[in-house]
């Protein structure tokens, strides 16, 4: 994406469409046939045959100013989501600051799992300065309980976990700056939407185990990040 300006990112993913449909943007709630209703900064005007687009993928039809005034909003990293289905376009990645991630076997069973060792991942994020794609950069933000401790059973889906937990890092989508839902701390560092499991033998906090359906969960919950199977093995 680099040297591409947000309307070209934008316009790889869209199809022309002809006639609009009568139906509203869904972004700016006004209609497909007259012109968007975002006014805001770098907006620039665009002819009337490309006021709008269909979404390549999924067929969802927006302004086009609407899609570029969405992806100025994002961390503009090439890739786009669509706003109604959650379709990825090209590659997500999140704004998640520097740190670490390590991982290991440790030779205890978590509840529910008798059968099977435990992969310990410890995640830590140093607290530092807010960056572009921050709520506010130049801004300090904390980084509260690190190192953070998450168990996944050692066994064949929780490897594939492991492995794909290790793609969402490097795309930086497992951590987030924001208001912590727990604390109510602003610009801090905070989890993002794939959830971990950060209490070994007990459930205080129901993030625990055990929880039979936490591996499809968590599986569902990184395909919506747009990390699949497919995209692992070909890593
Ligand atoms: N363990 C795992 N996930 C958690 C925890 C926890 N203890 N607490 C909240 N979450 C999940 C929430 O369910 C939500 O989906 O993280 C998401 C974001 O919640 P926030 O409260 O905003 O996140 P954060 O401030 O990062 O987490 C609070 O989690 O790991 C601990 O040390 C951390 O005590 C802190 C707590
Ligand atoms: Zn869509």
């Amino acid at each position: 994406h680099k040297g591409r300006t947000p309307e070209e990112v934008v316009k790889k993913y869209l199809q022309k469409v002809r006639n609009p449909p009568e139906e509203d943007c869904t972004i700016c709630m006004e209609a497909l046939g007259g012109p968007s209703g975002y006014k805001g900064p770098g907006v620039t005007s665009v002819s009337r045959t490309e006021s709008i687009g269909r979404l390549t993928q999924c067929g969802h039809v927006y302004h086009l100013q609407c899609l570029v005034a969405m992806y100025n909003n994002g961390n503009k990293d090439g890739s786009l989501q669509c706003p109604t289905c959650k379709t990825i376009y090209g590659v997500k990645t999140g704004n998640q600051p520097p740190g670490k991630m390590e991982y290991h076997v440790i030779p205890h069973s978590l509840p529910g799992h008798p059968d099977y060792k435990t992969i310990r991942i410890i995640y830590n994020i140093p607290s530092g300065i807010q960056g572009p794609g921050h709520p506010d950069p130049g801004k300090p933000f904390t980084a509260r309980g690190f190192p953070r401790h998450c168990y996944l059973p050692d066994n064949e889906k929780g490897r594939k976990v492991l492995r794909m937990l290790l793609v969402a890092w490097d795309r930086r989508i497992i951590f987030s700056v924001g208001t912590s839902s727990t604390t109510g701390e602003s610009d801090t560092v905070i989890w993002n939407e794939i959830h971990h499991k950060t209490e070994f033998g007990s459930n205080l906090t129901g993030h625990g185990y055990p929880d039979p359906g936490y591996l499809d969960n968590i599986l569902e919950e990184l395909k919506a990040q747009g990390i699949t199977e497919e995209e692992e093995k070909q890593q």
